[in-house]
């Protein structure tokens, strides 16, 4: 049970934030009402929860990866193909934790970023090819996001290889520093001016994704859930 000072306080916020009192409320209520709400916001997931959630997310991305390479011009196993996707992904994933960022959009901008690709090299409009054709997916129904999202993934998606764009929302520079981690995979290690967010330009991060982009390392539900040997390549 809330003690009384502490509803008393809570009637006073109440009060200052909206003009009005708090009606018909007494403590056992707003007990109840509020430890519901806790429950709801912070319940802990469990190692099944987890599971499931990381099997689903496992799932679109094999889902999308599918239906972009069914279209992708280059080969899946260049510098732009699928050891990117998934190193992007894994980038992503580890900064949108650390950060808050949408996972959803993250996890769809590693496979859909270079999937207009036309070359290895000098492509300027293949970021805004990657906008249309997420709107194309989307309109297909084969993208599970709300229009925010489809908002952040297109932005994020066309403008992922300009040089003076800038966006404040962390979900897109999320994705930017992604993208822009894997760097290694070409000798280059990005420079901490051309990153977006404090936990990518950390040496530790800078560091770790090095290794994995230069090296190829590849994480291994893509050998385990799709039997693909991508360190072969
Ligand atoms: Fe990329």
């Amino acid at each position: 049970m809330l003690s009384k000072k502490f509803l008393e306080k809570f009637k006073a916020l109440y009060r200052k934030k909206t003009g009005k009192d708090l009606p018909g409320i007494d403590a056992l209520d707003l007990d109840t009402q509020m430890t519901t709400l806790v429950k709801a916001i912070y319940k802990p997931t469990t190692k099944e929860e987890d599971e499931f959630v990381q099997k689903i997310r496992l799932n679109l991305f094999c889902t999308i990866a599918e239906e972009v390479n069914r279209q992708f011009k280059l080969d899946i196993h260049s510098l732009h193909g699928i050891h990117h996707w998934v190193h992007v992904r894994e980038m992503g994933f580890y900064l949108a934790q650390t950060i808050g960022a949408d996972f959803q959009v993250v996890d769809l901008f590693s496979t859909l970023h270079d999937s207009q690709r036309e070359n290895e090299d000098y492509d300027p409009n293949h970021g805004f090819r990657a906008a249309e054709y997420v709107q194309t997916l989307f309109t297909k129904g084969l993208l599970p996001i709300d229009k925010k999202q489809l908002g952040q993934l297109k932005f994020a998606c066309a403008y992922h290889s300009e040089r003076n764009t800038q966006s404040n929302d962390i979900t897109i520079q999320t994705c930017w520093d992604a993208d822009r981690l894997d760097l290694g995979r070409v000798g280059v290690v990005p420079h901490p001016n051309r990153l977006c967010t404090d936990a990518a330009r950390s040496k530790e991060v800078l560091k770790w994704a090095d290794g994995r982009a230069g090296f190829r390392v590849v994480p291994g539900f893509v050998k385990d859930e799709w039997g693909i040997e991508l360190g072969s390549q």
